[in-house]
């Protein structure tokens, strides 16, 4: 049993930086930027909160969908980026939506977190009866956490939310899903500080200690190392339960990252680049918006049409990973 994709949504927020733009907070050029990473500009939340772009995304999806928000019975928000510790930037969207007949909560596999809460919707679909319609909402806002003095990685991240109403159906479907928590301190922003108060000196040492408060750091090399393997991985074990070949794929949809993590993961599986669907030169790293936000806008350019099959492939922070292969 697989799902329907019965709609997407998105929203960006309307500023936009450019590359060139970055020339006021580090050293760097336009012509960088675009040839390691192929990225020209992004969107910035500025106030806009997270959830408020969370909320635009899942009400057009829910209006495309021609349902009632009643008729939803989960919600999933992946966010690495919550407004709040608490309430769930999923409970937040219910208030905004009027899906109040739902469950909600949100999950963070960072950059993956599209990908796992697909899987995780379809669980739920599979196991609780009477649970018709589950919405799916992806939303980012990496500008609160960039630190816009390192030039390594603030150039990367933007802002952005996709959302998807899925449902029960019997179309092709598998997915597999991974992590390796070894890599953790490779990808990280620290969400609370230990009160100065009740500090003790400690030579506790966890990998994270030495790391900036509040601010995303990255080991942009051994980020890559992961990516440019993890990738693939994502497509093969979820390929593998199915028996299905990269040929058979109509479209790749690969976390927006670094289109050279993308050209290497596409050589690997032997797929053209031009089946590959790229939107990072526009919208930059949405973190787990970028792969249904890709998603949205090829179905709106009727690139990605009914009835072709899709593989979204995705990794990110913990280190984590996932694949999931639809028919649309
Ligand atoms: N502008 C100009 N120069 C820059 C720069 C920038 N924005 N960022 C780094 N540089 C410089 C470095 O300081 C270094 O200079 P040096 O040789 O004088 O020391 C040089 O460019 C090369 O840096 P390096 O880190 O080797 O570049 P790179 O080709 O590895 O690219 C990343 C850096 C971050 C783009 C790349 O490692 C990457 O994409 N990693 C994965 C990150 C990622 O995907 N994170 C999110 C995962 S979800």
């Amino acid at each position: 049993m697989g799902i329907n994709i019965l709609a997407t949504g998105a929203y960006v927020p309307q500023q936009t930086l450019t590359n060139d733009d970055f020339k006021r907070f580090v050293d760097t050029n336009d012509e960088w930027i675009r040839t390691r990473t192929g990225i020209s500009e992004r969107r910035m939340a500025g106030w806009e909160p997270n959830w408020y772009m969370g909320a635009q995304a899942a009400k057009q999806a829910i209006e495309r969908a021609g349902i009632s928000p009643e008729e939803i019975g989960f919600i999933i928000t992946a966010t690495a980026t919550s407004d709040f510790h608490t309430p769930s930037m999923a409970s937040v969207i219910q208030r905004e939506t009027g899906a109040l007949n739902a469950a909600a909560f949100d999950m963070n596999a960072a950059c993956s977190g599209f990908v796992y809460a697909l899987d995780n919707a379809r669980r739920y679909l599979q196991t609780e009866p009477g649970v018709k319609y589950v919405l799916v909402v992806a939303t980012e806002a990496l500008s609160r956490f960039v630190d816009f003095e390192d030039r390594g990685s603030c150039i990367l991240f933007g802002d952005g939310a996709a959302a998807v109403i899925v449902e029960n159906s019997d179309k092709l479907y598998s997915a597999a899903l991974g992590s390796d928590g070894t890599g953790a301190p490779f990808l990280c922003a620290r969400s609370m500080q230990i009160a100065p108060e009740i500090r003790i000196e400690s030579d506790f040492e966890d990998g994270f200690t030495d790391k900036p408060l509040h601010k995303l750091y990255q080991d942009g090399k051994a980020v890559y190392k992961f990516a440019v393997k993890a990738l693939p991985t994502a497509f093969e074990k979820a390929a593998a339960k199915i028996g299905i070949s990269a040929e058979e794929i109509d479209w790749f949809i690969p976390h927006q990252a670094n289109v050279r993590i993308i050209e290497t993961a596409a050589k690997h599986l032997g797929v053209p680049m031009e089946k590959f669907i790229i939107t990072l030169d526009h919208y930059g790293n949405t973190s787990s918006a970028s792969i249904p936000l890709a998603l949205n806008e090829a179905v709106e350019k009727g690139i990605v049409k009914r009835g072709q099959k899709i593989a979204m492939i995705g990794f990110g922070a913990g280190l984590t990973y996932g694949g999931a292969i639809i028919e649309f």
